[in-house]
């Protein structure tokens, strides 16, 4: 089965091709069937934006579309960045500069109690709508460590690992995170549609 996803971020896809690929699933980009689709990310849950853009991508490409919506919620920010994780502080900003504005707006502030979150949406061209939540429960480190990951890997402290994402392998990090945990779902929710 092949599953177009629904975003150009390579690293992300990476992610997905590596716990979906083990199900059997092949997963490709947009761009790889033709499809340039730059979704509005307008809804104000990441069950509303993962639904715009695997609904608008299946559209376009008529074939089973697959999308993540996911970001970082901070219990001292009333959970931001949440559905801005990947806007905070404007355009100008790369991942770097966002998570360096994230340690600097929770200076002071307390408890660093944080979790990341993602929503996976799989929208068929008949109309069905699979959805998957994962979430995984961190803190925000007080300095970037580790050099692996994205985002805001290198704040995102595990205190039971005492590593932050960004120093753990791919496997690892997979096994226990959000989008690790929303793919599991995904994976068992699929099995069952597919019978
Ligand atoms: P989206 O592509 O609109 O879902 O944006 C998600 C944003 O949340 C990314 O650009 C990252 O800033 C952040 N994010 C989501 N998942 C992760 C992760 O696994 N590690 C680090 N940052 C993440």
């Amino acid at each position: 089965m092949k599953l177009v996803l629904a975003s150009k971020n390579q690293k992300k896809l990476k992610e997905m091709q590596e716990i979906l690929n083990q199900l059997g699933i092949e997963v490709c980009l947009q761009s790889e069937v033709g499809v340039d689709v730059d979704v509005e990310e307008t809804g104000a849950t990441f069950e509303e934006n993962s639904l715009l853009k695997a609904s608008a991508v299946m559209k376009a490409s008529g074939l089973p579309a697959i999308a993540d919506d996911s970001g970082l919620c901070v219990d001292a920010l009333n959970g931001a960045p949440g559905v801005y994780s990947a806007r905070y502080g404007g355009e100008g900003l790369d991942d770097t500069g966002r998570y360096r504005l994230l340690l600097e707006n929770m200076r002071g502030l307390g408890p660093r109690t944080a979790k990341f979150v993602s929503v996976i949406t799989c929208c068929f061209p008949n109309g069905d709508v699979l959805t998957a939540r994962g979430e995984c429960p961190g803190t925000i480190a007080f300095a970037p460590q580790g050099e692996g990951g994205f985002g805001y890997d290198p704040v995102f402290w595990l205190p039971e690992r005492k590593k932050t994402f960004a120093q753990l392998s791919a496997e690892e990090k997979n096994a226990i995170s959000h989008r690790g945990k929303a793919l599991e779902i995904f994976r068992e929710k699929l099995t069952q549609y597919l019978k």
